[in-house]
């Protein structure tokens, strides 16, 4: 892949990218700028247009309007194999008859590479993702974890200025993903390679990213660090999709604000004497601290509280220590202490 990297432009530039597909509008004018080396996940509920936003970035699909630019140069009009990027599929994608190594170095040998460098590249690839002693096994005889490793190899070895991952841990089970994600991402900033991540899972996306990408229909909601997108959802369904939370709609404030809402995080509700009565309904213990639903005036409200766990039927009382204020669905302000209102 020639090198025509311009320093100084964004590693990934998507401009009004719109994908119609069956009639209806998958990708609506969605614009996003990566800095080189930042890695940023698309997140979002399934059918939210992710995939097909990556297939847009990564060539295999047209779309309607708009531009994908890759460290400065428009690659619109350019198929995948003519992209300086690779992308990493859900399934691995691994052809069963070849092995390891022969897999790895199937993009160079199509690439028409001399013999000697694929043998140097792929050697060099699967001893950075730890898979050198595998290099000469089948991909049905290595684990799951193994076979993504090998499949982000032979992503890799194409030394693209973008890679692209759809969903690459979703079948693996719950321990190895955590690992695998960690070293992702620690490959990823050693290499310092531009990343775009699709993944409809929160934690995964919180966990490794940058800055996360919230989708819902199409559009990008927010585009955030992990955790101003947790402190400060721009929208209700931001608010919704990231962490647990409470949502309260209120009837009566006092300003006869219609689509009002509040979000309270379930780690913002406290036991205080002075605080509004409330009764335990659900205690469900987590070790270092227990979820403790509490019905307040008619609304139930979740709650994790350290120390103590009270018991089903108690009397208590409780304040809201922060709550978010929605109106219309957009973030209206952040309230401190001394929300009792919220809950009126
Ligand atoms: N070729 C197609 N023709 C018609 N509709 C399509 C086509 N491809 C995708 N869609 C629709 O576009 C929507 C978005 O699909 P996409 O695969 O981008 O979602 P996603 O966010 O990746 O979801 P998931 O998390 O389930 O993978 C879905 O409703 C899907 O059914
Ligand atoms: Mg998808």
């Amino acid at each position: 892949m020639p090198d025509m990297t311009d320093s100084t432009a964004p590693g990934l530039r998507l401009a009004g990218l719109t994908k119609v597909l069956g009639g209806r509008t998958i990708v609506d004018d969605l614009s996003l700028s990566i800095a080189p080396g930042e890695l940023v996940s698309l997140l979002g509920p399934s059918g939210c247009g992710k995939t097909t936003t990556l297939r847009m970035i990564a060539g295999f699909l047209a779309p309607e309007s708009g531009s994908v630019e890759v460290a400065g140069r428009d690659v619109t009009p350019l198929g995948p194999e003519r992209r300086p990027s690779a992308m990493v599929f859900q399934n691995y994608a691994l052809w069963p008859h070849m092995t390891v190594a022969k897999n790895v170095a199937y993009p160079l040998r199509v690439a028409r590479r001399p013999r000697r460098e694929i043998a140097e590249r792929v050697a060099e690839v699967l001893e950075l993702v730890g898979l050198s002693h595998h290099a000469e096994s089948r991909p049905a005889r290595i684990s799951g974890g193994e076979q993504q490793r090998a499949s982000l190899a032979r992503a890799l070895v194409q030394r693209p200025q973008l890679l692209l991952l759809d969903e690459p841990l979703s079948n693996l089970d719950a321990k190895l993903r955590v690992r695998v994600r960690e070293e992702i991402r620690d490959i990823q900033q050693r290499l310092g390679i531009t990343t775009v991540l699709v993944t409809h899972d929160q934690d995964e996306a919180m966990a490794v990213s940058d800055r996360v990408a919230v989708m819902n229909h199409g559009r990008i909601e927010q585009v955030s660090t992990p955790g101003e997108l947790y402190r400060a959802p721009a929208t209700g369904f931001v608010a919704g999709f990231v962490g647990a939370s409470n949502r309260i709609a209120t009837l009566d404030l006092g300003d006869g604000a219609d689509g009002v809402e509040y979000v309270v995080r379930p780690e913002d509700i406290a036991f205080a004497a002075d605080g509004i009565p409330a009764r335990v309904t659900r205690v469900l213990p987590h070790g270092h601290f227990a979820e403790v639903a509490v019905s307040v005036r008619g609304h139930e409200l979740r709650a994790y509280l350290s120390g103590s766990a009270p018991a089903v039927g108690d009397e208590v009382r409780i304040r809201i220590e922060r709550a978010l204020r929605y109106v219309d669905g957009r973030l209206d302000g952040v309230h401190g202490a001394a929300v009792e209102e919220v809950a009126a």
